[in-house]
């Protein structure tokens, strides 16, 4: 689920007014910007970042995932519960952005058979904490690394899409590797969050940006070179992706917070969660 660290709230430092004589000196790039990023300065960036942080994440994330419950974002509304990819016993669910796969093995425990594909090395690595071991991939939800239909169903918890610059062709490839009538059900930050500072308090309430403004979250290190994207889409774009490459949206589903949620995560917050919607999923079908 979103990125631990600065994720969305990404306000440019304001430069000072500097002397004639700092005019020659190299200015560093600001560490946190809105930008364009391209798919490869994208890819770099996600691979480095959530290879460097996974252990912080799962250190920090790992006890609220759990290690076998299909958990859909900070709100913590549960597949368990919710049903959203329907029926799974049996069935060959691929996950996309699968971090440590706790959703992987919930899905083996009720019965499905799932892969998980993660772009990061160091997050797969946490999948083997449990002694029931499921398949996991290292690849890049761009260019899936499987034969076409070869699966029944596909879901992203907040996986691989908010990273990537080319969402269309994440949902072109999960097309051609699901079989007809399939479910795609997926997760990202809700996109009403990128008006608003990335804040669990009260500061968090207030817009500060447009809505409509796509440059991506880039932090950058001093020579300007992104060390960690996040790409922002409208509901609308989210829902154009999908349709673009073939499926029907069944359900769009924004959880409510519930009132026994009491956990931060990064902006999300009960007090921001009572007033805005914090996650955004869309149910599709092929
Ligand atoms: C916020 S985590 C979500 C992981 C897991 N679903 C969870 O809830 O903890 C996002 C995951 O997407 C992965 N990711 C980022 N870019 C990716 C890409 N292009 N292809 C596949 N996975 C990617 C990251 O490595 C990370 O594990």
């Amino acid at each position: 689920v979103a990125a631990v660290t600065g994720s969305i709230e990404g306000r440019p430092r304001e430069r000072q007014n500097s002397g004639p004589e700092a005019v020659s000196e190299p200015t560093p790039a600001d560490p946190a910007t809105r930008r364009a990023a391209d798919i490869d300065e994208t890819r770099r960036a996600s691979q480095a970042w959530w290879d460097a942080n996974a252990d912080d994440y799962q250190r920090e994330h790992g006890r609220f995932l759990g290690n076998d419950r299909w958990i859909w974002g900070p709100e913590g509304l549960d597949e368990a519960q919710e049903g959203l990819l329907g029926s799974v016993t049996g069935q060959r669910i691929l996950e996309v952005g699968c971090g440590a796969a706790a959703g992987s093995h919930w899905l083996r425990r009720a019965g499905a058979w799932p892969v998980g594909i993660d772009i990061s090395h160091r997050q797969l690595q946490h999948s083997r904490r449990l002694d029931e071991v499921v398949p996991v991939v290292v690849g890049d939800a761009e260019r899936l690394p499987f034969a076409d239909a070869s699966f029944d169903g596909a879901a992203a918890a907040y996986g691989a899409l908010p990273f990537v610059a080319d969402a269309a062709a994440v949902m072109a490839e999960v097309a051609r590797v699901l079989r007809p009538g399939s479910r795609w059900v997926f997760s990202v930050s809700h996109p009403i969050r990128w008006c608003f500072p990335d804040d669990p308090s009260a500061a968090g309430l207030t817009v500060n940006r447009s809505y409509f403004d796509r440059r991506a979250y880039v932090e950058q290190d001093a020579d300007g070179r992104a060390t960690y994207v996040e790409h922002h889409r409208t509901v609308r774009d989210w829902v154009r992706l999908v349709l673009g490459a073939g499926f029907t949206v069944v359900d769009v589903v924004e959880p409510e917070w519930p009132d026994d949620q009491r956990e931060v995560w990064g902006g999300w917050s009960p007090l921001r969660g009572r007033a805005l919607p914090g996650t955004l999923i869309l149910v599709c079908q092929l």
